[in-house]
């Protein structure tokens, strides 16, 4: 019998480049990583092309417009491919029998609560990437195919920038540094987002399939702040580090205080173990410094 097939997108991105590196873990099923050069997913014809050539049992969509604040003057770039590219992808996976995979963010919450959000809370994005984000999440629970979402926050890797390398190459560059100590979230580590991934693609395989909306992040609450001193912490670099309230550091998007994410549903369903956010972060460290 023939292996399932996964067809990633956004493979360039850091959770592509993170499913790629934990693909050898799972021999079970048949990965084909494409990017935009190969499988652009704002357009119908190169979907089509890529489905028509794999056949994919699943899609992940591991594609996205992720500069927040360049997305509040790029709306359109950020609509097509956080939105309007998540709806063509759902007529492919209904053309071709595909479930879709589908990633989300915790910016689709407003912050104005201060309890860890679960699936059922209303989402009130601050800014025009988590709008965008949010369009693409409707989109695709309108299209009647077999879905699952997982919404996730302030994802870091070793591939590509995000939080942790950037505080790496500021704490070589400066002596002080400010940083937002009245945002609170959860620092993710898209090794074990992808693992969860997995995890969800194999129940599938396995069991009775389980297709929703989901919330994953590490274990741990943190501020921007406390991710950069852990930082600053684990790896031994040396930084007088200050922490500042957002007024201090204004961005062109707003974004929100308080978006702790409920991981009950997701951990219940595929009876997931979720790493703490300071133990990962100690792991991609060591990653980084190999
Ligand atoms: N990063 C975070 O902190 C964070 C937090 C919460 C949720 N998320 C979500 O997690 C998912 C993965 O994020 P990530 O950090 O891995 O993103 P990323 O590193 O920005 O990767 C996104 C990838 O998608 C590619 N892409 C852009 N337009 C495309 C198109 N039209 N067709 C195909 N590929 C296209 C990008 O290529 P280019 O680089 O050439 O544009 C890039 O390789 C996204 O859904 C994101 O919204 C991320």
């Amino acid at each position: 019998m023939s292996k399932p097939v996964l067809l990633i997108t956004g493979a360039k991105g850091q959770l592509g480049c993170t499913l790629r590196q934990i693909a050898p873990d799972y021999p079970a099923f048949d990965f084909v990583f494409t990017d935009v050069d190969e499988l652009d997913i704002t357009r119908a014809e190169s979907i089509t092309a890529s489905f028509e050539q794999y056949r994919p049992n699943w899609c992940i969509n591991a594609a996205a417009y992720t500069a927040v604040d360049k997305a509040e003057t790029e709306r359109q770039a950020a609509y097509a491919i956080n939105a309007e590219a998540v709806r063509l992808l759902a007529n492919a996976c209904r053309t071709y029998n595909t479930a879709m995979l589908h990633i989300s963010t915790d910016f689709v919450f407003g912050g104005s609560r201060s309890v860890p959000l679960t699936e059922a809370d209303d989402a009130e994005p601050l800014n025009y990437y988590g709008e965008s984000k949010r369009q693409g999440e409707i989109l695709l629970q309108q299209s009647g195919i077999p879905y699952v979402i997982i919404r996730t926050s302030w994802l870091y890797s070793p591939y590509r920038g995000n939080f942790v390398k950037t505080m790496l190459r500021l704490g070589r560059e400066r002596d002080t540094l400010n940083v937002i100590d009245d945002q609170i979230g959860t620092p993710t580590f898209a090794e074990d987002l992808a693992h969860a991934i997995m995890t969800v693609v194999r129940h599938d395989h396995h069991a009775r399939p389980a297709y929703g909306l989901y919330h994953y992040s590490n274990e741990g609450a943190a501020s921007w702040y406390d991710f950069a001193h852990a930082v600053f912490d684990i790896a031994h670099v040396q930084v007088a580090l200050h922490p500042i309230p957002t007024s201090a550091y204004p961005t062109p998007a707003r974004r929100p205080h308080y978006s702790l994410m409920n991981k009950a549903k997701i951990k219940q369903t595929f009876g997931l173990y979720i790493p703490h956010w300071r133990d990962s972060l100690r792991r991609c460290l060591l990653l980084i410094n190999e």
